[in-house]
Parts: structure tokens; C-alpha cells; sequence
């Protein structure tokens, strides 16, 4: 059984290798999709991780953003499962935006198990385990009661996905009218996290990868928000979703869009 003790240190030296960075402009590559680029730490941190975890857990299978393959096979339905994004943020790091994160999510028998998201620039380390609440360095955290005019609201705009813009826009201009202001962080893992601990009341993205929520949605449940789909059905935790997550204090009425096409 994965120890969380041991995974947040494990995430925390991944963070440092983030820190380290220099010259990252050199090793950026393109991906598939807009303006979706890979460097060279993404690789040296996830293959820390892929390491590090596997000391720890040597029967354990493993997804990992930079390996490409994103597909739950069905050997994934028993043990444990390690769903790593090593630099969620890529674009903030290249760009020196100084707002990344590594996303540790740990299914064990094909269910959400436990959830590790590191901040390093914040040094804030978000943590959960199914049943046990959800942390932020090691204290205890809960969604906002708060209703949607009174809070923030995150939008994720899917990026390397153009296709999506148009639906992505009239969404946020929804909630734009009903809530305090938008936010947007360009760190999924990073964005479920602010609503786990209050800073926000809602996000939503048309399409994430498995390993940009696999971690937060859990640490958000946990804190007593709510992961669904952009259509209120439940997260699937088997692949790429499109996420709608909501803090204790908004009721459904409140931010279903239910916009006209
Ligand atoms: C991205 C970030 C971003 C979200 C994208 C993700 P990456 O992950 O989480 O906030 O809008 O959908 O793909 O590429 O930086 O690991
Ligand atoms: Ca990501
Ligand atoms: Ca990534």
C-alpha cells in the first residue's frame, strides 16, 4: 500500500528538479496540438518519479503524461496505478511564469485512491487518501460554503485543442456573469486544489488528460467539492474527461450553464 508520507517527499524532490530549471528554452519540443510543447525536464522529472515510486511500490503500473500513452488497460482494474503529470503547467514554466505543479494520482483496484499535488514556487503540497480528508501542508482543508456570486470562478481553456475555443468562451462567459471574477491558472491540478481549499468556487475545462486530474479531483472530493463531467456525469478516472468541479456551497441550480447551442 502506497505510504502518502513518502509520495509527498517524493513530489517535493520532483518540485526541486523543477526549481533547478535553467536555460529551459533549449530543450523545448512540440507535442500534437496547439501550442503543446515538451522539455526536458517534463522527461528528467517524470523518469524521476517512474523511479523513485517504483523503490517504493515495485508492483505498481504507471501512466505518465510524457510517455504518451493514456489509455486504462485492464490489468489497471487491480493494484495500484500511478497517474503522474510531472510538470502540470508547462507552458507557465517555460515562460517563467512560476506557477507549475507535480500531480501524483494513485488509483489502487481501478478507484481513486490517494492524491499528491506539489506547488513548489508556493512550497504548498496538497494531499488526500479516499475517506481520510483532504491537506495543505499537513492541515486539513475544506471547499468554500460560499455560493457562486460570491466567488471566484476558474476557467481552463483546453489549449492544444482549438476546436474546443468557441464552447470554452461561451461557458466562461456564463459564469463570468455569476460569479465574483474568472480565473485562469494554465494548472489544472493546480486549479481543482484552489477550490479544495476555499480559494475558488468553480472550474471547468472541455477536455483534460487523465493525469491533469487524477490527482486534484480526488483531493477535491475529499474536501467535500464535486468532480462531474461537463455534463453533471461522473468522472470516469479511466482517461482524458472533460471536468466541471464545484465547491460545497454551489448548488446544482447555480451553475449548470445549460446554455443554448
Ligand atoms: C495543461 C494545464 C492547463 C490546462 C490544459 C492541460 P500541461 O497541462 O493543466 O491548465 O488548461 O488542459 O493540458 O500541458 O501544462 O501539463
Ligand atoms: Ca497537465
Ligand atoms: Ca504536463
Amino acid at each position: 500500500m502506497p505510504n502518502l508520507d513518502k509520495i509527498i517527499k517524493i513530489a517535493k524532490e520532483a518540485g526541486e528538479i523543477m526549481l533547478s530549471a535553467s536555460h529551459i528554452e533549449t530543450s523545448v519540443d512540440s507535442k500534437e496540438g496547439y501550442q503543446n510543447f515538451v522539455t526536458e525536464y517534463d522527461r528528467r522529472i517524470q523518469e524521476f518519479l517512474f523511479e523513485e515510486l517504483k523503490k517504493a511500490e515495485p508492483e505498481a503500473h504507471f501512466l505518465g503524461e510524457e510517455e504518451g500513452a493514456e489509455q486504462f488497460l485492464p490489468e489497471y482494474e487491480k493494484g495500484i496505478l500511478f497517474v503522474i503529470d510531472p510538470i502540470d503547467g508547462t507552458s507557465n514554466f517555460i515562460e517563467g511564469y512560476n506557477l507549475s505543479v507535480v500531480s501524483i494520482g494513485i488509483l489502487k483496484d481501478g478507484k481513486p485512491f490517494q492524491g499528491v499535488v506539489y506547488n513548489p514556487y508556493a512550497r504548498e503540497c496538497f494531499s488526500a487518501e479516499a475517506g481520510k480528508g483532504a491537506f495543505c501542508n499537513g492541515k486539513r482543508i475544506q471547499s468554500s460554503d460560499k455560493s457562486l456570486m460570491d466567488s471566484l470562478a476558474i476557467i481552463g481553456t483546453s489549449p492544444y485543442y482549438k476546436e474546443l475555443e468557441d464552447e470554452v468562451f461561451r461557458i466562461g462567459r456564463y459564469y463570468f456573469d455569476r460569479c465574483i471574477d474568472l480565473r485562469r491558472s494554465g494548472s489544472a491540478a493546480w486549479d481543482l486544489c484552489c477550490l479544495a481549499s476555499g480559494r475558488a468556487g468553480l472550474y471547468f475545462e472541455l477536455r483534460l488528460g487523465f493525469w491533469d486530474y487524477a490527482a486534484g479531483a480526488l483531493i477535491l472530493s475529499e474536501a467535500g467539492g464535486v468532480c462531474t463531467d461537463i455534463e453533471g456525469q461522473e468522472i470516469s478516472y479511466r482517461g482524458p474527461s472533460s471536468m466541471l468541479a464545484v465547491s460545497r456551497g454551489i448548488k446544482d441550480s447555480d451553475y449548470f450553464p445549460n446554455l443554448p447551442a
